[in-house]
């Protein structure tokens, strides 16, 4: 008798991007991300808004997700959804749109920790013509256990040790910001749209990483700290315009040729050398050498080539995630859905959102 296939819907909405993917049989099938542009203008992401928005977006997102998985709602084994760390009012849509239709369609729920899902996004198996996987990297090779993984996003900065899709414990983590929000602080003071990242990543490919010293954290253990290079950052911004007589950015910018291009490599450097040395001790300390990235900040081209360098220097096994897997989406809650479903390790339909989990 032919066994049948397990197909798992996910939904994501811990933040300000609506997802949903299908995976069948292990097979990651579709990934459909709606951003939100509403945020935009506020320079943040503003809480009642991204809800509204999830509430537009959810019933479009899955019913785009299962046409593009070509399966029907018939025949969903199990709805995974993120239960946290998020928003709460973002999550109570994604939450409540599982519940309601497990309930309708008499199938189980699986609740996926946000942080597990984007650790163990690392485990997606891509259909072969899924052309965003293939142009963004050779296949996807999965690490095996245990392995590190630096899990850097807007609002975490962790290492994490992975001993199984389950087990996961975080050795180090951030006293104060992570390393996204320092990111995207930094650009806003420099005038730049949020979230800021990106455009930190793509000014820095123009400019002087050595430029500006920033001031680097000096803090025991793996943990990490991000706020006194945040400061540093505009301090030194302060002391350019005292220095120059100037009072706005763009009136600075005329008088000094580059400067938002320096700021924005001269940190991003900062960051990835921060990043970068306490994952070197964990690993030498562990004496793990699989070592993979995760997280919206993993899509930096600076991180994601010092993996490569660290990798290279001292013989770790890298694990970089393609492009389309790095931010929010609901790809990753699949396949964390997915090992549940296998261990039919399934929630209660009364289960409620957390706004702060840990992993
Ligand atoms: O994981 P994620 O999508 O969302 C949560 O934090 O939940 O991460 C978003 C973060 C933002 O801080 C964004 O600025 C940062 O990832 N980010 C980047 C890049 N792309 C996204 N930071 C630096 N370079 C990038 N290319």
């Amino acid at each position: 008798m032919k066994a049948e296939k397990v197909v798992i819907l996910a939904i994501e909405s811990s933040c300000d991007d609506t997802s949903s993917a299908v995976i069948v049989d292990g097979i990651l099938r579709s990934n459909v991300i709606a951003s939100q542009k509403v945020h935009e203008e506020y320079g943040g992401v503003v809480p009642e808004l991204a809800s509204r928005a999830h509430q537009l977006n959810i019933l479009p997102v899955v019913d785009t997700a299962l046409k593009r998985a070509g399966v029907t709602k018939d025949e969903i084994s199990a709805i995974a959804f993120t239960r946290g760390p998020g928003l709460l009012g973002s999550l109570l849509v994604g939450t409540s749109f599982a519940k309601g239709l497990a309930l309708s369609l008499n199938i189980p729920m699986i609740d996926v920790n946000h942080l597990q899902g984007h650790v163990l996004a690392h485990f997606l198996s891509p259909a072969e013509n899924d052309q965003k996987c293939v142009d963004d990297g050779t296949g996807l090779p999965h690490p095996s256990f245990p392995f590190l993984c630096l899990l850097v996003s807007g609002g975490n900065s962790q290492i994490v040790l992975v001993k199984n899709y389950n087990d996961m414990q975080i050795i180090g983590q951030t006293i104060d910001d992570a390393a996204g929000e320092a990111f995207d602080k930094c650009a806003k003071v420099l005038g730049l749209p949020y979230p800021g990242g990106p455009w930190i990543d793509k000014l820095a490919k123009l400019g002087d990483p050595d430029k500006y010293p920033f001031a680097k954290p000096n803090i025991a253990g793996y943990d990490y700290s991000f706020s006194g290079l945040k400061t540093s950052f505009l301090y030194t911004l302060r002391d350019l315009l005292k220095a120059h007589e100037v009072e706005t950015i763009d009136e600075l910018a005329a008088q000094i040729p580059n400067l938002r291009e320096d700021l924005c490599a001269s940190l991003q450097a900062t960051v990835v050398d921060i990043l970068m040395r306490k994952l070197k001790k964990a690993v030498k300390d562990l004496k793990i050498n699989q070592v993979a990235v995760a997280g919206g900040v993993s899509a930096n081209s600076a991180l994601r080539q010092a993996f490569i360098d660290y990798g290279k220097r001292y013989n770790w096994t890298v694990f970089i995630p393609p492009f389309s897997f790095t931010t929010d989406n609901a790809a990753m809650i699949a396949q964390a859905g997915y090992f549940k479903y296998l261990d039919k390790d399934f929630c209660a339909i009364d289960e409620v959102p957390f706004a702060k989990t840990t992993i």
